[in-house]
């Protein structure tokens, strides 16, 4: 088999920091560096004569416009020193042009079990040092797909894993200590999905040396498909960071849209079997039972919606008996038995959750693109469920219950607020019990839990009464 190097994923540490102060007068060399940079990763015509007296249309203030926007720096389009010192750091050799988070051609395996196998070892670290970095790189990808691993000890496996010195075998040499720390390949046949590792780096389980968890967690997303992001952030951040805090490694997010974008979020979890809603018909709840509870409600339009198993009860202010419809009848595709739902009045739309999953609805209208991973809003993968959300109008943003704790959600920003999850009995005083469903209405919030319901009043921070859950019906 061909096995023709077009992706030369070279995890290039570029040595020392670049002493700043000698960048101006150190001008010539720089010119040359970014020139270098510049054709290396962002495919700047090599022809292009460089710095003769800018214009801003010129092709290399657009492409330092474009590294900037990639790394996420100011785009000034000029060499400010923040651009000069991100170019002197430790980066991996893929170029930042293309794809950003997927090889071209968009290659990922066609299966989701897939095997790996520890060929040989450093000596650097214990073996079974070895093979828990590996498995724990592994395990960071697992958590947020449907992917699965399992090690095989002979054969050949879909995940080689190697690591050699200059000369192994592929037409990639490694180039000794420094520089090139490993390099993978996107999913495929024979070599492809293979990753390989610098045995002349001091390979440490800590990150005295070149951590080996790090890069493997690095160089597998690319095993996995994935190329690399501009958010800073990100695992699949061209340049290597060292100073990650291992202890708290998680994915960034956009690690998570990535490879959700190309597998999807990992399957409900086994324990809780999707039960196909024919097969167990569940008793239709009767309204007035004073211990009836829900399992999400939300406000539609000016109208409550209560969801219990397969059916919700719809209520306006209008009208004195809630109308009782079946899930399906008004939306064929979504599930029974859901965790939470809110509607999000700027956008006109409800979002309705079950398990690590979220669909989206515009009165009986189903949006494209849905259901998503709620990994997507930024949630870290231990969490599998939320128990209730609402949406603050006031404050435009969106809390999840989940347990004890809140997140809150910016729908501006599209991700998570710092400093979530926090207590929920500590912010919202006096609802100290698992939320099981939350509404917004006349200002207040109102929180069922069980067969009880409190009113809270967000101004004041307290609640104001305690209801039955159904209340709401004039029983
Ligand atoms: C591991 O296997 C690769 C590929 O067969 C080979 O090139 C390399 O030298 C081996 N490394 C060690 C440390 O034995
Ligand atoms: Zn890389
Ligand atoms: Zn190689």
């Amino acid at each position: 088999m061909k096995t023709v190097p077009m992706l030369l994923l070279l995890c290039v540490a570029a040595g020392s920091a670049y002493p700043l102060n000698g960048v101006a007068r150190d001008e010539d060399n720089s010119m040359e560096l970014v020139q270098h940079y510049l054709e290396k990763y962002y495919n700047l015509a090599k022809e292009v004569k460089p710095f003769v007296r800018r214009k801003d249309s010129s092709p290399v203030v657009k492409k330092i416009q474009e590294m900037q926007k990639f790394l996420g720096l100011e785009v000034t389009g000029k060499l400010d020193l923040d651009t000069l010192e991100v170019m002197h750091k430790p980066r991996c050799g893929v170029p930042d042009v293309g794809s950003f988070t997927t090889f071209p051609g968009m290659p990922k395996w066609r299966k989701t079990h897939l095997t790996y196998r520890i060929v040989n070892y450093t000596l650097d670290m214990p073996r079974d040092a070895v093979d828990s970095a590996i498995e724990k790189a592994l395990k960071v990808w697992k958590e947020v797909t449907p992917l699965t691993f399992s090690r095989i000890y002979e054969g050949e496996a879909d995940i080689m894993i190697t690591f050699a010195v200059r000369d192994h075998g592929d037409f990639i040499p490694f180039d000794g200590p420094g520089k090139v720390l490993a390099h993978a390949y996107p999913p495929g046949l024979g070599i492809y999905g293979d990753a390989h590792f610098d045995d002349d780096e001091q390979w440490t389980k800590d990150t005295a040396g070149t951590n080996l968890f790090l890069v493997a967690a690095h160089e597998l997303g690319h095993s996995l498909g994935l190329s690399h992001s501009a958010n800073t952030e990100a695992l699949m951040y061209p340049i290597y960071n060292k100073f990650t805090d291992l202890a708290r490694f998680h994915l960034s997010q956009d690690d998570v849209n990535g490879i959700q974008f190309l597998y999807g979020p990992p399957p409900a979890s086994p324990d809780e079997p999707v039960v196909p809603t024919e097969s167990v018909p569940p008793e239709t709840p009767a309204m007035c039972d004073p211990t009836l509870s829900f399992d999400a409600a939300s406000t539609l339009r000016g109208e409550f919606l209560f969801f219990k198993d397969r059916h919700f009860w719809r209520k306006s202010l209008r009208i004195l008996e809630p109308e009782f419809h079946l899930i399906s009848s008004f939306w064929p595709s979504l599930p029974s038995g859901l965790d939470a739902a809110y509607e999000d009045t700027s956008k006109d739309i409800v979002f309705i959750f079950k398990r690590n999953q979220f669909w989206a609805i515009r009165g009986n209208e189903l949006q494209a693109g849905y259901p998503r991973g709620i990994q997507t809003l930024g949630f870290p993968p231990t969490i599998r469920k939320v128990d209730a959300a609402i949406f603050d109008k006031q404050k435009k943003k969106t809390y999840f219950f989940v347990e004890d704790k809140y997140w809150r959600f910016d729908g501006k920003k599209q991700s998570m607020d710092p400093g979530f999850p926090r207590q929920i009995a500590e912010d919202f005083p006096g609802v100290d019990s698992k939320v099981d469903a939350v509404f917004e209405a006349f200002g207040f919030f109102y929180f069922f839990s069980g067969s009880s319901q409190l009113e809270y009043d967000p101004n004041a921070r307290k609640v104001t009464h305690i209801l039955k859950s159904n209340s709401w019906f004039n029983c």
